[in-house]
């Protein structure tokens, strides 16, 4: 225990290192797994060696607080279905935020009652230490805040996520004066209370930054909150960098500011490759399949081409290569499994099949990723847009399932497009497309998609998972 106390600040380095190591291996699906082990022994160095160098620890109350954390997280890490892991991050995120306030109000509270024995002190002998710095009232300040709206922002994008009826999307002409009026005054008051150390201003801040946690994300459209979240994931990071320093903890400080930076990163990706700016998803208003209607009453009805299950495995299997895009729709109906069979039989067969894979597909980042590495799929068939777009026009038969806004080439060829800009995956440049979906609707931007009444493409209409299990048949049953 001594000897740890000691080391403390080195100990604290290797959890850095360590956590640093962690995000290098999260960026890519082959080191994912060894990221999270130095991830796991990162924090598990974290928590004991801040365990050992805290004076006079209530054991009992951190303990029952570890033991309990524990088992919460060890349930929930067990149960949570992949399609409820972004509204479960947002809640974990939501934790931080309130600890990160929680923290601030105890800092506080210890203060006050410091000084209040200074004041028996400064009546007995002069002496006066307990005066708060400005530098620590900052930190507070910044700390406080910035969890206040951790907090109630993480638990609505929570509740829209696990789509609870308490958190409603708002809208109207009232939400920006009234976002601009809470935001004011709650940094008026933050203000104060940093130059005063005025405890009135210090809770009026705190009541209100929690307020506009809440009425800053409310008016955000489900589809967008992907990005908030992991906006928001950032924000828990500087708010625990910034209660890092009111509790001297270097390890805090380290590792809040590297949760927040990579957050900060991800979220900036993560628009870019939605062609959307960060200002326009938090403060645009709704989208999310809604916000863009297609003017479909002056467009004459266009003609698409649609073929059987058995028609797409007789092509696929007397080709070459064959590239398949996998879209929101392949979550949707859970075919990841059916798709990997496919491939394999393809493969079987001595055609090269390869999955080609969008930043953005699907609903969170990585999904597609997971779901394919949830299927084993081998992670040397998986290549990311940069490295697979050049080959599209020597590929065969490019197989699009459930995928619509990351395959339209309206982002590259026409400049009144919503989506103009957006990078996609060229799958208009194979020789001839398939694509896997139950109608001819629009997918998240609501967009209609110029690929499905190209003269190289085939429509087969169905759900993903049926679909492709009909192709793996055809295949088998033609005996190729
Ligand atoms: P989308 O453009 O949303 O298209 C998905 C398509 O899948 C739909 O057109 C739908 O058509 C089809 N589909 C749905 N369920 C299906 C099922 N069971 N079987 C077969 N098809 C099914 O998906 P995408 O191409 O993956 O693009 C993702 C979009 O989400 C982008 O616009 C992106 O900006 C946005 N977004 C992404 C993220 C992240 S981080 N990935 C976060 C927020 C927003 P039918 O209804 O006709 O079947």
């Amino acid at each position: 225990m001594e000897f740890i106390r000691d080391y403390a600040d080195w100990f604290y380095l290797i959890g850095a290192v360590l956590f640093i190591l962690t995000l290098r291996g999260l960026s890519g699906p082959k080191t994912a797994i060894a990221g999270n082990r130095y991830g796991m022994i990162a924090m598990a160095i974290a928590v004991l060696t801040t365990f050992f160098v805290a004076e006079n620890p209530v054991v009992w109350m951190i303990v029952g607080a570890m033991v309990l954390g524990a088992i919460t997280g060890i349930a929930r890490a067990r149960t949570v279905p992949m399609t409820q892991m972004p509204e479960t991050v947002a809640l974990m995120h939501s934790l931080v935020g309130l600890a990160a306030v929680l923290i601030a109000v105890a800092a506080i509270i210890h203060n006050n009652e410091l000084a209040k024995l200074d004041v028996g002190l400064l009546q007995a002998n002069g002496v006066n230490f307990h005066e708060m710095s400005k530098v620590h009232l900052f930190e507070l300040f910044v700390g406080c805040f910035v969890g206040a709206i951790t907090f109630t922002a993480s638990v609505f994008a929570y509740g829209k996520l696990a789509a609870k009826k308490w958190a409603k999307t708002i809208s109207g002409a009232w939400v920006k004066p009234v976002q601009a009026l809470i935001f004011i005054t709650m940094f008026a008051a933050g203000i104060h209370f940093f130059l005063t150390g005025n405890m009135t201003s210090f809770w009026t801040m705190t009541g209100l930054a929690l307020a506009f946690g809440w009425v800053w994300i409310a008016p955000v459209g489900g589809g967008d909150m992907p990005v908030v979240v992991s906006l928001l994931n950032s924000f828990s990071g500087w708010a625990a960098a910034g209660i890092g320093f009111t509790l001297e903890n270097n390890m805090l400080i380290v590792a809040g500011s590297l949760v927040g930076s990579s957050g900060a990163i991800l979220s900036y990706i993560m628009c870019k490759a939605m062609n959307r700016s960060i200002i326009n998803v938090l403060f645009g208003g709704a989208m999310g399949g809604t916000a863009v209607v297609v003017d479909a009453g002056d467009k004459a009805p266009r003609n698409h081409r649609s073929g059987s299950a058995d028609d797409a495995g007789f092509l696929m299997s007397n080709a070459d290569s064959v590239v398949i895009v996998p879209g929101y729709g392949m979550a949707q109906g859970r075919a990841q499994n059916a798709v990997k069979e496919l491939a394999n039989l393809l493969k079987e067969q001595g055609v090269t099949v390869r999955f080609a894979i969008h930043p953005v597909a699907g609903r969170m980042p990585g999904h597609m990723n997971v779901l394919l590495a949830e299927a084993d799929v081998p992670y040397e068939d998986i290549l990311e847009m940069d490295e697979i777009n050049s080959d599209f026009p020597a590929t065969d038969v490019v197989l699009v399932i459930g995928a619509n806004d990351v395959v339209n080439p309206a982002a590259k060829d026409d400049p009144s497009s919503p989506i103009y800009g957006m990078p996609i995956l060229e799958a208009h440049k194979a020789r001839t497309i398939m694509v896997i979906k139950r109608s001819m609707a629009t997918g998240y931007a609501g967009l209609d998609n110029d690929l499905f009444y190209n003269d190289k493409t085939m429509m087969i209409f169905g759900d993903a998972k049926k679909v492709v299990e009909d192709m793996t048949k055809a295949i088998n049953g033609n005996g190729h």
